[in-house]
């Protein structure tokens, strides 16, 4: 789990577990020196402490009778530190000390700690006696209360700097490693930029550590050559289909030229044969005739069939909405019981021959699918230039693009849809020209076709020029 983290989490969680041990460690240490320190700290202020009840004693002996020695050592002892003395008369009971302060007392320790480093208790008692009778005791118990909470205070202030130091060791640490890693987030940007199509994302040479730099230059190598192998494959694509189109031009061309001619003369001859044998008598040759007339009718039809689907008449001779006009009119005179919103924006600006056969092509399939496939009650057709300005489009701004519509209302496209000739020609071609094609369903189950088209190609042409040389 922490393997598969973000590096910087796992940098300041590795340094924080780091300082928490060493805290841990550092503790106990600390509570095994101070359990010592207190210990011998105590017990060099018991030994100053019995130095001084002693000498104390012995003057206060010379000076009084014995049983007031302990009275007046009430009066004159002054407590030492880490040492409780009572003074025990044997007549008196309990004598109070004079109330004497030693000093600022420092903060208590809390239980836990007294209890870790308290040393055990020592009580000596030290007799006060003349000529053999006993006239009470001096008691001194070890008191390491004020030295432990000395001690605990230095622990506390130990334990804030240490603390202090840790959290801002691990937020310098953070920065650091946030700013150094900085360009791994902007290398993340691009590469989604990447797969979301963007072939023109790219890092530059900003910052980065000596590790990543390399790393960045190869990514802005490799999105390059990317976006220049889409480019030319782009270009062949549009080449592969321009040349298709003249391809089919160029027969559309000859069976119109040539064929058609031939075919007029032929059904003249056989109309002269025909007309000849029925003067001559010769009823069975005005047959064999009639039927010569009939086929060449028949292939003349479907030359003229033929002719329409190689290469629509008006596209190149009529703006591409005229020619779209009648397309959607004979459509509407073999369908006419259904519903048609045909809605054609007029303003659109001159475009290429390769974009206006795309357009009609498309309107051309995607309305004899829905016809074919999808049993409709309606058809909405919709083209609009989406050039923001007229002016952009004219100057061939890369942002001018057509956007095309085609919705049914009918069945809609098969769950598991296998994409046929049509659909699959009508997606080459709108590729070839730098467009886009999104198949989706209608809101009531319908299909909804959406092409997405620029209306001009600089980088194309600059690049066919380069594959041309
Ligand atoms: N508008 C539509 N409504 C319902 N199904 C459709 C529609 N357009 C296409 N299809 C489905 O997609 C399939 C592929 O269409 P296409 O590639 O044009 O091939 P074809 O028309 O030759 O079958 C069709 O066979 C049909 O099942
Ligand atoms: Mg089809």
């Amino acid at each position: 789990m922490f393997v598969g983290m973000y590096l910087r989490r796992q940098v300041v969680l590795g340094i924080a577990g780091i300082q928490l041990v060493t805290l841990a460690v550092g503790a106990v240490v600390v509570v095994f020196n101070a359990r010592d320190a207190v210990e011998i700290e105590v017990e060099s202020g018991a030994q100053s402490a019995r130095a001084l009840v002693i000498a104390t004693l012995g003057a206060a002996m010379q000076e009084t009778a014995p049983a007031m020695v302990l009275p007046r050592l009430a009066d004159i002892l002054v407590a030492p530190r880490h040492v409780d003395i009572a003074l025990i008369d044997a007549r008196n009971g309990i004598l109070a000390l004079s109330d004497v302060q030693n000093g600022a007392v420092p903060e208590t320790a809390p239980d836990w700690f007294r209890q870790l480093v308290m040393p055990t208790l020592r009580e000596t008692r030290i007799p006060v006696q003349a000529n053999g009778t006993i006239y009470g005791y001096v008691s001194m118990t070890t008191a390491p209360d004020d030295e432990i909470a000395e001690v605990w205070q230095d622990v506390t202030s130990l334990f804030w700097i240490v603390a202090l130091t840790a959290v801002l060791s691990a937020v310098m640490l953070s920065v650091l490693v946030h700013r150094s890693l900085r360009p791994l987030d902007d290398l993340r940007r691009a590469l989604r930029r990447l797969r979301e199509g963007d072939l023109s994302a790219r890092l530059g040479h900003r910052g980065g550590s000596a590790d990543l730099r390399p790393i960045l230059a190869g990514f802005d190598a490799l999105s390059e050559s990317l976006q220049r192998a889409e480019t030319e494959r782009a270009v062949l694509n549009r080449r592969i289909v321009e040349l298709g189109d003249a391809e089919r031009r160029s027969i559309a061309m000859e069976l119109h030229d040539e064929f058609g001619p031939c075919l007029f003369g032929l059904r003249v001859k056989a109309s002269t044969i025909a007309r000849t044998a029925r003067r001559d008598g010769n009823a069975a040759l005005a047959e064999e005739a009639a039927a010569i007339q009939s086929i060449v009718a028949q292939i003349q039809a479907s030359n003229t069939r033929l002719l329409t689907t190689l290469r629509p008449m008006a596209i190149g001779q009529v703006p591409l909405i005229d020619a779209l006009r009648d397309l959607f009119d004979a459509f509407r005179k073999t369908h006419p019981g259904l519903d048609w919103h045909i809605d054609l924006d007029t303003g659109l600006p001159d475009t290429p021959e390769i974009l206006d056969l795309t357009v009609y092509r498309f309107f051309q399939e995607g309305t004899t699918n829905a016809l074919r496939h999808g049993n409709p009650q309606r058809i909405a057709a919709r083209l609009e230039a989406d050039t923001g300005s007229r002016l952009e489009a004219d100057t061939g701004s890369q942002s001018a693009r057509m956007r095309l519509t085609l919705e049914d209302d009918g069945i809609g496209m098969p769950d598991r849809r296998a994409e046929g000739r049509g659909l699959t020609a009508m997606r080459d071609r709108i590729g070839a020209v730098g467009g886009h094609l999104v198949i989706a369903s209608t809101d009531v189950g319908g299909t909804r076709l959406s092409v997405s088209l620029p209306l001009s190609r600089p980088v194309l042409d600059d690049t066919a020029e380069e594959l041309a040389s």
